[in-house]
């Protein structure tokens, strides 16, 4: 039986903020399986800022897309076919499958899932790549002690979400700054912080230092610009800044000519010098050591009610680039998933 598959590729490189017309959609009948590969038939699919770094043309920690390629991205799926006696068909996998609705990739590139666990959606949020930079970026890089103050911004969001969380499972205050008062009142309200600070607040600076009257110890920094900005100037000694990402900065224009203040103001670098701060940034990806040890106590925690997650879950892959646009803008509530079958 021949399969045809569907698949978004990027077909041209955005000038600024993305648009419907960078993708398209593409149709076209499955190669066969060479020995060693697994098919896999994607049920979810994540979508994660870092691919609009991907598509920025320029020097970055991966090479950059090029016109035509396939969106890159994890998924969960099912495997219908196999060439592999490592991983088995019915097996659930976590591929690199990138968006489409199904692909062969090698056996020995995959996770495979212990459904066990949670929903399989799972593996791509709290039990996948975001929980994991949370746990190694707060806990390695972070270092934070009983009673110290952590600060992370994008919040509500799939890595922001499980920061806040773990910090206080490890005795932390926890302060969240999020866009919007539905969101910080989740923040608060569910998932437990102590506070959450809508940075688009006309009082926001304010708002900030009320939450934080001991200061900050560490600023998980998901955003960059002006949020970080407002925390560098809240910054205790030897505070840590752990640079996860600056989302407010992927859609610059690609001419830095034209970079605004409004999502490039990072002006108090001299706050990190006053209080000998250190500052750094990961790629966790980068860290496959850190992955088995966190997924053991973000499961963990998981079972025993310690920590909670949100999924914000589009319906169809032809809904992909709608989903993505959106959640770069922060209209996502947590984990941004495609369903696809
Ligand atoms: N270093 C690594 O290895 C690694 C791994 C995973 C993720 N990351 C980074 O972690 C960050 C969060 O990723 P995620 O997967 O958890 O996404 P997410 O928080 O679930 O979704 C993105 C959120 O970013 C916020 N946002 C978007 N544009 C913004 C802007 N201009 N200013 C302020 N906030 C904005 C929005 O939340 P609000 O509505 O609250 O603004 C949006 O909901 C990203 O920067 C990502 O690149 C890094």
């Amino acid at each position: 039986m021949t399969i045809q598959n569907r698949r978004v590729v990027m077909r041209q490189h955005p000038q600024g903020e993305v648009g419907a017309g960078d993708f398209e959609m593409q149709s076209a009948a499955l190669p066969g399986l060479s020995d060693g590969d697994i098919l896999v038939r994607n049920l979810y699919l994540s979508l994660d800022p870092y691919m609009r770094l991907r598509m920025r043309p320029g020097r970055s920690y991966q090479p950059p897309m090029q016109v035509g390629d396939i969106m890159p991205a994890q998924t969960v799926g099912e495997v219908i076919e196999s060439r592999a006696a490592s991983v088995p068909k019915g097996a659930l996998v976590v591929a690199r499958a990138g968006w489409q609705d199904y692909a062969a990739v090698p056996a020995a590139s995959v996770r495979v899932i212990d459904a066990a666990l949670g929903p399989v959606s799972t593996a791509l949020g709290v039990l996948g790549m975001p929980g994991v930079t949370a746990h190694y970026g707060l806990l390695h890089l972070g270092r934070p002690k009983p009673g110290q103050t952590v600060v992370v911004s994008a919040a509500s969001g799939a890595v922001g979400s499980i920061v806040g969380q773990i910090a206080k499972l490890k005795g932390c205050r926890a302060v969240g700054i999020a866009g919007g008062e539905k969101k910080c009142r989740y923040v608060v309200e569910e998932l437990g912080f102590d506070a959450c600070v809508d940075y688009r607040s006309p009082d926001f600076q304010k708002q900030l230092e009320a939450a934080t009257p001991d200061r900050v110890d560490v600023d998980f920094e998901n955003v960059g610009g002006m949020v970080m900005d407002a925390v560098l100037s809240r910054l205790n000694d030897y505070a840590r800044v752990v640079l996860c990402g600056v989302i407010s900065d992927y859609e610059a224009p690609i001419q830095d000519g034209a970079r605004n203040a409004a999502t490039n103001g990072v002006t108090r670098v001299r706050e990190l010098l006053v209080n000998r701060a250190s500052l750094q940034a990961f790629i966790i990806s980068e860290h496959p050591e850190h992955w088995a040890p966190a997924f053991a106590d973000l499961a963990q925690w998981l079972k025993e009610g310690k920590i909670k997650y949100r999924e914000d879950i589009a319906q169809g892959l032809e809904n992909a680039p709608a989903a993505f646009m959106k959640m770069l803008k922060g209209g996502n509530f947590g984990k941004q998933l495609v369903k696809l079958q």
